[in-house]
């Protein structure tokens, strides 16, 4: 299976979002990553379910909501109404997961969980059978244009190895400091889905996205050729 791409709208235009989407999606962009922030569990404040179901009318990408919010339970149903397609929260913040899991799934929706940096991979050992994908966080959260921590990679790796193990077909969702110089590291690791922000919003939207779409489908190719 081929790598995905989420462009993350936190560096986009916020004036223009409707603009820059369109040319994420042009680029060739898989999925429309929405990094939602409250202030509290980071300190940045961003969107919330009013410009996720504004986005949502002028673009065909899923939206892969990210809530980097402390209660993420009391807006589970907004996003669902917002049209959210995957929703990804903190096991940092969550107490009774497994039940989280379960409303965003009622829903319809994928069911995600998100690990800081910091939080290791031993957090989701009763839990992985139940999420649909994994993101591993590989910056401190809260901000775009952040520096990727390298030790992150061998955790994916663990993550990897741990979930063919176990036989599952969750995905493992990297986000944060992927650029075109590291996207050879990041994607050997064995990721599903690569979240790119500043590496996308930082130069004209479509053509860098087309580009690290070229790159990892060269890396595809290079890997069946072997
Ligand atoms: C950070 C967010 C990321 C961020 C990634 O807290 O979760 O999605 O937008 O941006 P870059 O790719 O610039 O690190
Ligand atoms: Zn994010």
């Amino acid at each position: 299976m081929s790598v995905l791409i989420a462009a993350s709208l936190l560096s986009a235009d916020f004036s223009s979002l409707a603009t820059d989407v369109a040319k994420v999606e042009r680029g060739g962009a898989d999925l429309l990553h929405l990094d939602v922030m409250d202030g509290h569990f980071v300190p940045n404040i961003t969107i919330g379910p009013a410009v996720t179901a504004a986005l949502g009318k002028v673009t065909q990408l899923p939206l892969d909501c990210h809530l980097m919010i402390e209660e993420p339970d009391r807006y589970i149903a907004d996003f669902a109404k917002a049209g959210a397609e995957m929703i990804t929260v903190h096991v940092e913040v969550l107490p009774h997961l497994h039940r989280t899991l379960q409303v965003i799934r009622e829903h319809g929706i994928k069911a995600g969980v998100a690990l800081n940096p910091s939080t290791p991979l031993s957090t989701l050992r009763e839990i992985l059978p139940e999420v649909d994908h994994v993101l591993v966080m590989s910056v401190n959260p809260g901000f775009g244009g952040q520096k990727l921590i390298p030790s992150v990679l061998p955790k994916i790796r663990r993550l990897r190895e741990r979930i063919v193990e176990l036989g599952l077909d969750t995905r493992i969702e990297i986000d944060g400091g992927v650029t075109l110089d590291n996207l050879d590291d990041v994607a050997a690791t064995g990721v599903d889905i690569i979240v790119a922000g500043s590496a996308v919003f930082g130069a004209d939207p479509r053509s860098a996205t087309r580009e690290i779409v070229r790159r990892l489908a060269e890396l595809a190719e290079h890997a069946e050729g072997r």
